[in-house]
């Protein structure tokens, strides 16, 4: 399938069947479009929570008002915006650079040009921003997900600080968005709903 016809085949997958697992090889090549995904300045600012555990899937749905899809996926990934931002740029630095140390010319000069990027960032700009860049990579894994012909239905609608406590996610984590990933029990109930091209774009020759 191409690319646009996986966008034509996915749909947000209301019941998953539970019988059915992915394998470790197609997790790991969803997460492969996760860390390959760009972002800003390519600080990676989010983490994501790879959830198979029944028992952590089941409080996944609960903490989404009842929404049946984390507990009857195979897998979910939970995405958090992380606000660490200041030692990011220190560790993305030295992976960049190849200096451990960071003192080098290079590496001081891209730390300085980074931090001055980063005093933008600060308290709720910050999360918000990281928020941004974890939706970046929602994006890549719906993408990758339908060219695997694997079902995913991205979900807002849940209660994220009940979430971050189901997670115990470190300070500075916060969960933004999930997407349940497995194999659609039933097809889609509805055809595709989309605004017209002429609503959504404007041409400016
Ligand atoms: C960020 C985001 C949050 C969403 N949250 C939910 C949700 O909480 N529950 C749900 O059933 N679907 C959710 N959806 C699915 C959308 O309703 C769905 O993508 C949209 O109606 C378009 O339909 P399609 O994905 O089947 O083409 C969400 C989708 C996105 C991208």
């Amino acid at each position: 399938m191409s690319f646009l016809s996986n966008l034509g085949w996915r749909f947000a997958t209301k019941k998953f069947d539970t019988d059915r697992k992915l394998t470790d090889e197609s997790v790991g090549q969803i997460l492969d479009s996760i860390r390959m995904a760009p972002t800003s300045f390519g600080l990676q600012s989010f983490h994501v929570s790879v959830v198979s555990d029944e028992d952590v899937k089941r409080k996944l749905s609960a903490a989404s008002f009842g929404q049946p899809q984390p507990s009857d996926a195979s897998h979910v990934l939970v995405f958090s915006s992380r606000t660490d931002i200041r030692d990011r740029v220190d560790s993305y630095v030295k992976i960049a650079t190849g200096d451990d140390t960071g003192s080098s010319e290079q590496a001081v000069k891209m730390a300085g040009m980074f931090h001055q990027f980063a005093d933008r960032f600060d308290g709720d700009t910050g999360r918000e921003w990281a928020a941004r860049q974890a939706y970046i990579a929602l994006g890549f894994a719906l993408a990758a997900a339908a060219e695997l012909e694997i079902d995913s239905c991205a979900m807002e609608g849940a209660d994220f600080v009940a979430i971050r406590d189901v997670l115990d996610l470190p300070e500075g984590f916060t969960p933004v968005v999930m997407l349940p990933l497995g194999y659609r029990a039933d097809g889609p109930a509805h055809p595709k709903a989309r605004f017209p091209t002429e609503d959504l774009f404007t041409e400016i020759r």
